[in-house]
């Protein structure tokens, strides 16, 4: 089975620029089932239901979250009635939505999807490995599924790493979000689960991770705050991630990084 993890949408040039490409795209990778996190795909900050929409009707299978979860007000109502959104499974009892959800692929088979979101540098949540750990056991990989997706969404690479181990042999791939900057740490774990620190973000990468450069750089430079934070206009570089599993065990054989268009250097699978 061939699975496609596209990182943080930015903003309307990331979302419009992976929406126009994901059906050639869908096509070219060949892939079974995408996913793609939307925590900032509306003006940087969360997501409508308007944009959510826009993002299946691509071709989209999964959309998962992070911190921005609820930038839009409106997520914490229609995420209740949207299987096929997920924001973080360590949020808190009680959090609209869900966490983790079995989606059926255009092959037919059965991929369970989860977010968690890392807690170093980041808000204090519940334990995102605990919570790994739940939903991995209410749904084994080769058993329940035939494939499994982690979205982490994390700070840092050694927490994010830490999460690959403590989910090899269990998951098909375990894929950070969040920084905005694409790893290139892709590789097979020991166990057989495919990794990547961070799968970058799709949006304009003449920026500061994603945002116009001028308010950032001030607030560097200055400690003042002056304007808002808004999405950098510019080419947009779609990243993720393209991943072919074996379909007697649903662990992973191949993992490549997908990047095309705008300023990064471009790369794409080459099975
Ligand atoms: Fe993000
Ligand atoms: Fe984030």
């Amino acid at each position: 089975m061939r699975l496609a993890f596209f990182g943080d949408l930015v903003g309307k040039a990331g979302r419009t620029a992976y929406i126009n490409a994901l059906p050639e795209m869908r096509e070219r990778l060949k892939a079974d089932l995408v996913v793609v996190n939307g925590e900032n795909a509306a003006g940087g900050f969360g997501i409508t239901e308007d944009i959510f929409g826009k993002l299946r009707d691509a071709g989209t299978d999964v959309v998962t979250l992070g911190n921005h979860a609820w930038d839009q007000r409106e997520a914490l109502v229609f995420i209740e009635r949207e299987p096929s959104l997920l924001r973080p499974a360590n949020f808190p009892a009680g959090t609209p939505g869900r966490g983790a959800g079995l989606f059926t692929a255009s092959n037919g088979k059965q991929v369970l999807v989860m977010n968690v979101m890392g807690r170093v540098m980041m808000d204090p949540l519940d334990d995102p490995f605990a919570a790994v750990e739940r939903e991995l056991s209410a749904c084994p990989l080769g058993e329940a599924c035939d494939a499994v997706i982690i979205d982490m969404h994390a700070e840092v690479t050694s927490e994010k790493m830490a999460m690959g181990h403590f989910a090899d042999s269990r998951a098909s791939l375990v894929v950070g979000t969040h920084t905005h900057v694409p790893t290139s740490d892709h590789h097979i774990l020991p166990g057989g689960t495919a990794y990547m620190s961070d799968a970058g973000m799709c949006g304009s990468y003449d920026s500061v991770i994603g945002m116009d450069k001028e308010e950032p750089l001030k607030r560097f430079l200055t400690k003042v705050p002056k304007n808002r934070f808004t999405p950098a206009e510019g080419p947009v570089t779609i990243s993720g991630v393209l991943v072919e599993t074996d379909d007697a065990t649903g662990l992973a054989r191949r993992i490549a990084p997908i990047r095309t268009g705008g300023q990064l250097e471009p790369t794409w699978p080459d099975f």
